[in-house]
């Protein structure tokens, strides 16, 4: 954001992303561009917070009349503790990315799963109902979106750590749990939810997986092709990043504080064409 949004201000509302490390994160660009879309008058900045001072960060926020935020690694766990309310996203998450400051209230939701849905299903035009759904990974991201893909016929959660997948399915209906190389069976959409995609390892996949028909191969993590992506696409698969998962949750959060609804498309292309950073 320009520095005129940057200062306190009495007539603009204001919102900030907090994590650690935080400088990297795109949301102020997005929220930018959907503000000027949309002829909000909003600031959007980045809020480093210590490692040991996540709630204090906040709690300033709050004091200095901020609106809302939102809250990315490694803070989402700890977002969903302080929260006064949940919406039954961050409750099934039991993780909160967007934060709204009310009546002296913190409400906290999590968009993840609704923007990982609206990515697959608007903007790559694929169904999520009636699917063969595999997701690889049981950590927080896995949580974040497994509730927003009902409708499925059948869900499978692959993890290293099998005991890890089986307690992120325990009471779900149609969901199994697998270890990756006792998969064995073709799948139409496969999500890598693993933190695999930062470090560039391989997962151990079986090519069986990628359902030879129809198959999209979709990777939280954007910016680069990981192994998984690679692998997907030697196998004919549909491949597509996170880039407009990370959009469509940023604009689900805006529907959250603004109620007004941007449009995504020219936005995941803005951010898709910046210069590598
Ligand atoms: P996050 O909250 O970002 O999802 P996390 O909770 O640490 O992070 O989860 C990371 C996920 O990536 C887990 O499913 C993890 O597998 P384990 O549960 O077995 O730890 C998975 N993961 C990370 N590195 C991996 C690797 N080298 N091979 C396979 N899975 C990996």
């Amino acid at each position: 954001m320009t520095d005129k949004y940057a200062e306190p201000s009495n007539y603009i509302d204001r919102y900030a992303v907090v994590g650690n490390p935080i400088s990297h994160s795109k949301s102020p660009l997005i929220h930018e561009a959907f503000a000027k879309q949309t002829n909000q008058n909003i600031s959007y900045e980045h809020k480093l917070a210590p490692l040991d001072g996540f709630e204090a960060t906040v709690r300033d926020l709050i004091a200095q009349g901020y609106k809302g935020a939102n809250v990315t690694v490694p803070f989402k766990f700890e977002a969903y503790n302080l929260c006064d309310a949940l919406d039954s996203n961050a409750i099934s998450a039991q993780a909160v990315n967007t934060l709204l400051f009310k009546n002296n209230r913190i409400e906290g939701r999590n968009t993840d799963g609704v923007g990982l849905r609206r990515d697959i299903e608007q903007n790559l035009g694929i169904e999520i109902a009636g699917k063969n759904i595999l997701i690889l990974g049981a950590g927080g991201a896995a949580y974040g979106v497994l509730n927003s893909l009902v409708g499925a016929a059948r869900i499978m959660i692959a993890n290293r750590t099998l005991v890890k997948a089986l307690e992120l399915i325990r009471g779900i209906q149609d969901c199994e749990a697998s270890r990756f190389d006792e998969l064995d069976m073709p799948y139409n959409i496969i999500i890598n939810a693993t933190s695999t995609g930062l470090t560039g390892e391989a997962l151990p996949l079986p090519d069986v997986i990628f359902n030879k028909e129809n198959c999209l191969a979709y990777d939280m993590m954007y910016g680069r092709e990981t192994p998984f992506m690679k692998q997907a696409r030697e196998n004919g698969a549909q491949v597509a990043d996170g880039l407009g998962m990370l959009v469509e949750q940023a604009a689900e959060a805006f529907y959250i504080w603004r109620e007004v609804r941007p449009e995504t498309l020219s936005v995941i292309q803005l951010i898709r064409n910046l210069p590598k950073s």
